[in-house]
């Protein structure tokens, strides 16, 4: 039955932007509206899975799933998905994590005496690069938002990072992935490779979905 290929799998995601603070009024962040992802979780708990949503700030209502959890920063983000990592059978990163964070957030508001400004940025752990390396350690699914040579980079990424599965984006420009409400997806894996062309992230996200439950039962099958 097609509505229960993922009956009672733990699935663990991540989606939306991370904010990183440059001060306490301001941050760095980037274009991701969450969509993608909360299109993904709603799509995997259709299919019975038990999501676990770890959030950056969006405008989006709440999707349905077992677990709601908002953070704002890369390093929240990362403490929240390393505590339950070990307990998922699942797990996705759709997340636009900030790669870099200043290195030492302001304690108060940055005043304009100077006429530039240098802030001093620092790498932010690599959570799927982490969660990938767990022994034993869940299937593995993360995004690549490339705005050139996107499949050359993901499959980069596919290898280096150890992953199961990759779903790469084309972001910036006409018909980027970011923000607006449709996408398009390459779906790559050792072996494999699957089209989902241009259409709403909603029928996207159950495409995706199904392909990664097929993947996974492959996987446990073997
Ligand atoms: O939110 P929307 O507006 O709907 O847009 C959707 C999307 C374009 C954000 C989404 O489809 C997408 O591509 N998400 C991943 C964006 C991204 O950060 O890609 P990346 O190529 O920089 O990162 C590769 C992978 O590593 C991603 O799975 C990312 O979640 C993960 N990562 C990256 C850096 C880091 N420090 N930790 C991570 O876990």
């Amino acid at each position: 039955r097609a509505e229960a290929l993922l009956d009672g799998v733990r699935i663990l995601m991540t989606a939306g932007p991370t904010r990183e603070p440059v001060d306490p009024v301001r941050f760095l962040g980037n274009r991701s509206s969450g969509r993608m992802g909360y299109a993904l979780a709603e799509a995997l708990a259709t299919l019975g899975a038990k999501v676990a949503l770890v959030t950056g700030p969006t405008a989006l209502p709440s999707p349905p799933v077992a677990e709601l959890v908002r953070v704002e920063s890369a390093l929240e983000m990362h403490a929240a998905v390393m505590g339950r990592a070990p307990q998922c059978d699942i797990f996705i990163g759709a997340a636009a994590v900030a790669d870099y964070r200043p290195v030492d957030p302001a304690v108060r508001k940055i005043k304009k005496d100077a006429g530039e400004l240098t802030i001093q940025l620092v790498r932010n752990p690599d959570i799927l690069a982490e969660v990938a390396a767990l022994r034993p350690g869940p299937f593995t699914v993360g995004f690549a938002a490339e705005t050139d040579r996107v499949i050359d980079y993901a499959r980069g990424k596919l290898e280096k990072k150890g992953l199961d599965l990759i779903a790469a984006n084309q972001v910036g420009g006409e018909r980027g992935g970011f923000e607006r409400e449709d996408n398009a997806l390459t779906v790559l894996w050792d072996g494999g490779a699957r089209e989902l062309p241009m259409m709403s992230k909603t029928r996207l996200a159950r495409e995706l979905a199904a392909l990664i439950a097929e993947r996974y039962g492959d996987r446990h099958a073997a």
